[in-house]
């Protein structure tokens, strides 16, 4: 008897996938209500119900973008060079808009009349601690928006070293620095 040709095979596998392609389309097909679908379950007959009376829509916590269901990843947690790296980036997506790159407060949104936020190296703003620059990103400031529903915890204590660090990028008192820093200021000076 001739063996099954090898054009036959494929068609076979291919006919397979083509199920499986059928059976997945049925999930998307399964029955739901579109937006606007009329339903007994509810008295005015409408499937989609308006949230009740002073709902906020807020993304938040370990389901907060997740469309697809899935919990997030737990992220461990982060330190020293890790933490302000993490921190440098987000700050650059999240923060540098307005406040700059440098943290000067002379971002382009600011450079394009937004109210401009002050440099991070005013001495109030000097003075602020870490825990509290996390507290402003969650709940905003004055005319700054909130972030707490895009910048987890995690992000939020890895920003705050960031700024802590372009902070002590340009305003170190001298005693924070150094032997090498040292020898580097008074051979720039000389
Ligand atoms: C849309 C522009 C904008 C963005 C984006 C923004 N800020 Fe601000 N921020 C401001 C403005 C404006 C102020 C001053 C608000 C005021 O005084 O009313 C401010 C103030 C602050 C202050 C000072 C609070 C105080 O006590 O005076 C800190 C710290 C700060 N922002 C950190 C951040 C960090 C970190 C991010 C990124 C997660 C960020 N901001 C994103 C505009 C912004």
């Amino acid at each position: 008897m001739r063996r099954p040709s090898r054009w036959l095979l494929l068609a076979c596998a291919l006919g397979a996938t083509a199920g499986c392609e059928r059976a997945m389309h049925d999930m998307y097909a399964q029955p739901k209500y579109k937006p606007g679908a009329a339903s007994p379950l509810f008295p005015d007959g409408a499937a989609a119900q308006a949230p009740p009376a002073g709902t906020v829509p807020l993304a938040q916590g370990e389901w907060a973008g997740a469309s697809s269901g899935r919990r997030k990843a737990v992220a461990a947690p982060l330190s020293g060079m890790a933490l302000l790296r993490r921190g440098r980036e987000r700050y650059d997506i999240y923060c540098a808009p307005c406040h700059g790159l440098d943290g000067q407060g002379d971002g382009l949104v600011a450079q394009r009349g937004f109210p401009a936020p002050p440099s991070y190296t005013e001495p109030r703003l000097l003075a602020l601690s870490q825990a509290r620059i996390a507290e402003v990103i969650r709940d905003g400031y004055g005319v700054m928006y909130p972030y707490g529903d895009r910048v987890d915890a995690r992000d939020r204590r890895a920003i705050a070293a960031y700024v802590r660090a372009l902070q002590l990028s340009q305003h170190a008192p001298v005693s924070r620095l150094g032997p090498d820093d040292l020898a580097h200021l008074a051979g720039s000076v000389r």
